[in-house]
């Protein structure tokens, strides 16, 4: 496994461009299945997870055209292995996105269960139990989800917990069901919002789009289109922290300032200054941290349009080194603290009581060797390396490619001191 050292000192400047979506894209090439007509998705960012995907449906049957302008072209036409096997399942548990739409178009589905993760247990009961409200067959056995549908049709569902793919996996199968479905208590997450934009291109017809009530009307069928992914905000996010934890000023073009509300309070509470403007392709965020150190900041995670979960672990390591206590409770994840350990090994002041952290800001960090957990807990690792005095070699960094873009080019490009090494096995 590759190793990024970092060291740190360097304040961040200068201008990076967005890349597209991670946890868009996703469920978009997914969605792909449900038509048999060839769809061009655009602005595709380069992650091993979109490779991962890729791979499935090349797998299932699709054949892919990927060209170096990050526009690929499915065409689903012919699917012959309606199958998300194990091993490609294990290394990417967003392959569950597949269920709802094979089920949708072929009438049966085989996708291995995704077991857990670093960060938590993480079920799919709820994915299951709406495809079941309309009409799905669905046994697991052997670790794998055997389920059948002659035709899906629509439901009334209500789902116990807000969950961001459980209302994808609904909403695409919703697409081709006979008659009508509502999702009531559905994600409002905007990466949930560009499927549905992206479905609605397709020809399905949605309503209640960005809301928690969702009522889609089923089609015979869906046609192919071209789409672009949505910017990616968490990525977005991240690069704002690394500017703002090394007392930065940074540009980043490409941005979607509209959805990135929780986020641009929390770093104007911590004192940057941000300003925003442009439209659509051309929107742009901008931050100034004049050099000063933050200001400890408190935060709550919560479904969209509260704080992002997936920014709790970089906020950590912004607190880690602001000026004052902060507490931050994490509501969605039973066990995404786990960067909180390796920022205590680079002196980070934190103690843990249940499912909140207390972090007492220090002037400095020190550098040091760090091991990766799981996406979010890598970048928040790398953006501490930033801050840290002298060396930080963050290990298991394959967790960050799965979910940041060539993230030492763009780091490096503002000026930061980073590069990819290989572990003693590898050299
Ligand atoms: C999506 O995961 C994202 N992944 C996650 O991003 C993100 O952290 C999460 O939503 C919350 O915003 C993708 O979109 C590919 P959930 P998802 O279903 O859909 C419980 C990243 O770093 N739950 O919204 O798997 C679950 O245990 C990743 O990019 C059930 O109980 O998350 C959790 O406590 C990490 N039963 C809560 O709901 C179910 O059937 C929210 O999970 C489904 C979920």
């Amino acid at each position: 496994m590759s190793i990024l050292a970092i060291t740190g000192g360097q304040r961040l400047s200068g201008e990076i461009r967005a890349s597209g979506a991670k946890n868009a894209v996703l469920p978009i090439l997914a969605a792909t299945l449900l038509s048999d007509q060839t769809c061009t998705i655009e602005n595709v960012p380069h992650l091993h997870d979109v490779t991962t995907m890729l791979q499935l449906l090349g797998q299932m049957g699709a054949s892919l055209t990927v060209d170096e302008k990050q526009t690929i072209d499915i065409d689903p036409a012919t699917i012959t292995h309606p199958k998300a096997p194990y091993e490609l399942v294990k290394t990417m548990r967003a392959s569950i996105l597949v269920l709802g739409p094979l089920l949708a178009r072929c009438g049966h589905a085989e996708v291995s269960l995704p077991g857990g993760c670093a960060i938590g247990s993480r079920p799919v009961d709820l994915h299951l139990k709406g495809l079941e409200a309309m009409g799905a067959d669905i046994e697991v056995d052997n670790g794998y989800i055997k389920a059948r549908a002659q035709r899906l049709h629509g439901a009334h569902i209500f789902l116990d917990k807000v969950t961001v793919t459980g209302t994808e996996n609904l909403l695409m199968a919703a697409t081709l069901a006979e008659g009508q479905t509502t999702i009531e208590n559905a994600a409002m997450e905007p990466e949930v919002v560009d499927l549905a934009h992206f479905l609605q291109a397709m020809g399905a017809e949605i309503e209640g789009i960005g809301s928690s009530s969702l009522t889609i009307t089923g089609k015979p069928e869906l046609r192919g289109c071209r789409y672009r992914v949505m910017p990616d905000r968490i990525e977005i996010g991240t690069f704002l922290v690394a500017a703002a934890i090394t007392g930065g000023s940074i540009r980043i073009n490409g941005s979607c300032n509209e959805v990135l509300e929780a986020i641009i309070i929390k770093l104007a509470e911590a004192g940057a200054t941000i300003e925003t403007g442009g439209q659509n392709e051309d929107a742009w965020i901008q931050l100034d941290m004049q050099g000063r150190r933050p200001q400890a900041v408190d935060i709550v995670t919560a479904p969209y349009p509260g704080f992002p979960t997936d920014m709790q672990a970089q906020f950590c390591a912004l607190n880690a080194v602001a000026n004052g206590v902060s507490v931050i409770t994490e509501n969605l994840f039973e066990n995404r603290f786990m960067h909180l350990n390796e920022l205590a090994r680079m002196g980070a002041d934190i103690s843990i009581e249940g499912n909140r952290a207390i972090i007492k800001g220090r002037d400095t960090l020190k550098g040091a060797p760090v091991t990766a957990t799981d996406l979010r807990a890598s970048a928040s690792l790398v953006l501490a390396g930033l801050a840290a005095e002298g060396q930080t070699r963050v290990f298991d960094v394959h967790y960050i490619d799965r979910g940041y873009e060539c993230i030492e080019e763009k780091l490096s490009h503002l000026g930061a001191t980073i590069q990819r090494q290989a572990t003693a096995e590898q050299a």
